[in-house]
């Protein structure tokens, strides 16, 4: 059984990844330090999958705890870095908090697989590299804009740390999945999305504004060029996500890399408005949404959609579940939260 270490495992996207790793027969060994999360996530796997996987509470910008966390746990032959602060406003006004958690963690991480004798490396990557695409839907080979933010920022500079790294040391290789907007939640409303405070992201908003917790959904912008005025996204499941990861692990654990770093983009490959999310919600969950149209939102990009034909051709992956799917996954997710 191949030995995985999952960062950032009992988050949103890495609660789900081990999920689907455990099934497909990895041995996981999560590493977490709740800065966004708590251990219940991992009651949560432990109920869906009947087994529960080793969990380390540390750091992985703390160098001394990750190299502990190697000592104590031997064989470990890949790597999912999920590990990271992702809020973009926040790392406008704390910039050096995301360099310091995004950046060390994944130095520390690329390091102590190179003294061990690590081999494969998947990171979390976004299509926040892309910016605003010239062209759409946006592919592998898209130009990279400057980043938008220093969250951006460490999400385009890890890609080269890791470019530069496996150049350096042959043993390791690494995919980078580039996420467009994973939403939902497992279908058994065990684990799911866990925002703190005031969501920043559009499908938890929504939620919390059809349980009552806000009382109305602010939609930021209806003068983009689309067919409503709301600007596109590209939103798919995140089981859907978590799957992507296995292929992609099996892909570096069976050499079946054409390179030593490889991008994928991991999305529906179809941009919907933000009042279109809206309607479907309406119509999956029978509750009418308050909401306003505000100002565009800073920072945000007009539209963007995945162009998924690489994934699909390479990795023989492909989102499966229909927006209706994912927004009830969300929705019974939010309703059990709140014990509704
Ligand atoms: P999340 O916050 O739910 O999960 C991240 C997990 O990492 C949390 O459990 C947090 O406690 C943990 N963590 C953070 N810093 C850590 C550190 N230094 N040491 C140990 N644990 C640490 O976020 P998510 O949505 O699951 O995102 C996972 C990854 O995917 C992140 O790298 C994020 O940037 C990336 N990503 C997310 C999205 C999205 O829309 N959610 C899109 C693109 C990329
Ligand atoms: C989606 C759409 C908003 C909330 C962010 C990060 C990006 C990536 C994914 C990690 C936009 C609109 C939202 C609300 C709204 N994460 N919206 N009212 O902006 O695509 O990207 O998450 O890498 O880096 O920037 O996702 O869910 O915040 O917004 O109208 O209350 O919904 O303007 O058009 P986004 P989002």
């Amino acid at each position: 059984m191949s030995k995985v270490l999952v960062t950032g495992g009992a988050g949103y996207i890495g609660s789900h990844t081990v999920v689907e790793l455990i099934t497909a027969g990895y041995e996981v060994v999560i590493v977490d330090n709740f800065s966004n999360s708590n251990p219940g996530s991992v009651d949560g796997i432990e109920r869906i999958v009947g087994r529960r996987p080793a969990l380390v509470e540390a750091d992985c910008s703390d160098y001394a705890q990750m190299l502990q966390l190697f000592k104590d746990h031997s064989g470990i032959d890949g790597i999912i870095h999920f590990a990271a602060l992702k809020a973009v406003g926040e790392s406008v006004v704390k910039p050096l908090e995301y360099y310091r958690n995004n950046m060390l963690s994944i130095i520390n991480l690329l390091s102590l697989m190179k003294d061990f004798g690590g081999k494969h490396f998947v990171f979390s990557s976004s299509c926040t590299v892309y910016g605003q695409p010239d062209i759409l839907p946006v592919t592998e080979t898209s130009p990279l804009k400057p980043a938008m933010s220093p969250y951006g920022n460490t999400k385009k500079v890890g890609e080269e740390i890791i470019r530069d790294t496996v150049l350096a040391v042959p043993s390791i290789s690494a995919i980078a999945l580039r996420y467009f907007n994973p939403i939902g939640a497992h279908p058994s409303a065990l684990i799911g999305e866990l925002p703190q405070g005031k969501p920043d992201n559009l499908i938890p908003f929504i939620t919390q504004t059809a349980v009552g917790i806000r009382p109305v959904l602010q939609i930021f912008g209806n003068d983009y060029d689309s067919s409503d005025g709301t600007a596109i996204r590209d939103y798919f499941h995140v089981v859907d996500l978590a799957k992507a990861h296995v292929f992609a692990l099996d892909r570096l654990f069976k050499g079946n890399n054409r390179k030593p770093l490889e991008f994928f983009n991991i999305g529906a490959g179809k941009g919907i408005t933000v009042l279109e999310i809206v309607k479907a919600f309406e119509k999956v969950s029978g509750v009418k949404l308050n909401y306003e149209i505000v100002g565009r939102r800073a920072g945000d990009i007009e539209k963007v959609w995945a162009d998924t034909r690489l994934a699909e051709s390479e990795l023989g992956w492909k989102a499966v579940s229909t927006l209706e799917d994912a927004l009830l996954t969300a929705w019974n997710w939010e309703k059990r939260l709140r014990g509704l």
